[in-house]
């Protein structure tokens, strides 16, 4: 099987030296490219700015902004069984990035900022991805009713939430604890490695796609 991952944050430019990112560190989406990978599956790795060594044998695509990892996914979503959306992607993007450095000159300063495109939201429209596709939930309160409506709302198969306020898991930590949210019910990993999880969500998204088939 193919499957596509986007990982990691995005970078969204200020100036040539400048930009706005979060704390993603992209671990969890680079476990999930390691154990399809040790399946024996063709991996798509689609990834912002990380510091971790890219899986061996994975296709790899290097990505800056939101617009960038859009077009990336845009161009190869289609030749995919199974599309997994872990990045944390910028949900506002500067209007208009400055092309030379900006100086100090001003006492204080605004930025305008833009919606950018919702990459997991377009999958099923415009892209027209008919594969299983899987988002994933940062929450911060009422963890299984936010992850739920964004299932629906962005027409996922599986959504896999986390609680991002608790200490030591989720965001640039190396554990996280995840619901795993799909149509016909909500099954709860306890906390453990990121590694860990991904082995046991790869297996678990590989039966969901398998049962979709039949
Ligand atoms: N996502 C995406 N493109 C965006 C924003 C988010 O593909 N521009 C994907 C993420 O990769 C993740 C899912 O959408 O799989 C949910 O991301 P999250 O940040 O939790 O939700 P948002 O859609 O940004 O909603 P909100 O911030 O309002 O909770």
């Amino acid at each position: 099987m193919k499957i596509l991952i986007t990982a990691g944050p995005t970078r969204e430019a200020i100036d040539p030296v400048r930009f706005i990112s979060n704390r993603s560190s992209g671990r969890m989406g680079y476990a999930l490219a390691a154990a399809f990978l040790r399946r024996e599956d063709q991996v798509l790795l689609i990834s912002g700015p990380t510091t971790i060594d890219i899986p061996d044998h994975a296709d790899f695509i290097p990505v800056e902004s939101a617009d960038d990892m859009y077009r990336a996914v845009e161009k190869a979503i289609n030749d995919c069984d199974i599309a997994i959306f872990c990045a944390a992607v910028a949900d506002y993007t500067i209007a208009q990035p400055e092309p030379q450095k900006i100086k100090k000159d001003a006492e204080t300063f605004t930025l305008q900022l833009t919606k950018t495109k919702d990459i997991l939201g377009s999958a099923r429209d415009p892209l027209n991805f008919s594969g299983t596709l899987v988002g994933f939930a940062a929450e911060t309160q009422d963890v299984e009713l936010y992850a739920k409506s964004k299932r629906s709302k962005k027409k996922c198969d599986l959504i896999i939430a986390n609680d991002v306020s608790r200490e030591g898991t989720g965001f640039d930590s190396t554990e996280n604890e995840v619901l795993i949210i799909s149509e016909f019910e909500t099954i709860k990993l306890p906390r453990q490695s990121k590694e860990n999880l991904g082995h046991i969500l790869a297996e678990i998204i590989a039966d969901y796609h398998r049962a979709r088939q039949e």
